[in-house]
């Protein structure tokens, strides 16, 4: 119990630290929050960067939930514990103790848990995500029919990690919660 406690502080401060804002600073791009969506992800680095520093972004991002996730399977903690420190680097993108509790949307840090604890369902989502993204162009809605597909395609591949899933497309789902107004009203923006 004690290594899952620090396992999960550790996941909360390393989701806590946005890439985005880094990589925008060294490519001397305007901060991400005050620009396109406000959103400090991928997707909005790439409005104003392009596709290198965006994908550095989706990289370092996904690699800080992925990491901690890896070290609790390399510890031998049990799919429960693993899931805890999952969500609790989700979490830290989302609300981080480093930017005024004001984050991100996690998809990414879930991407990169996800491919540590669950990569089968992991993988199918990420197959999702692009045909939804080919199709449509909306990385939103990319995000959101990917991750809500998660405790649907868990349950069958990976159950152990369907309770982590659901509770992963809650909080993705509530943190997009502007861009599905903005959806409903058709004024998101394509990619
Ligand atoms: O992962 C974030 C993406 O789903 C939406 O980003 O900037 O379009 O709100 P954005």
């Amino acid at each position: 119990p004690v290594l899952t406690v620090l396992l999960c502080l550790l996941a909360y401060l390393a989701g806590s630290v946005l890439f985005a804002l880094p990589v925008c600073r060294a490519w001397h791009l305007p901060d991400p929050r005050a620009q396109g969506s406000g959103n400090p992800g991928a997707t909005n680095v790439y409005r104003t960067g392009g596709w290198v520093p965006a994908l550095l972004t989706l990289a370092l991002d996904a690699a800080k939930g992925g990491f901690p996730v890896w070290l609790a399977s390399l510890a031998d903690l049990s799919i429960f514990a693993q899931a805890m420190v999952a969500l609790c680097a989700v979490t830290g993108h989302m609300i981080p103790v480093f930017y005024r509790f004001k984050g991100g949307k996690g998809v990414a840090t879930a991407l990169g848990a996800g491919l540590a604890l669950a990569p089968l369902t992991t993988l199918l989502l990420c197959a999702i995500w692009a045909i939804v993204m080919w199709r449509w162009r909306i990385s939103a809605l990319a995000s959101i029919v990917a991750i809500v597909s998660g405790p649907l395609l868990s349950a069958f591949l990976e159950p152990d990690t369907l309770p982590l899933f659901g509770l992963l497309a809650l909080l993705i789902v509530v943190r997009h919660r502007n861009n599905l107004i903005r959806m409903a009203q058709g004024r998101e923006p394509g990619f």
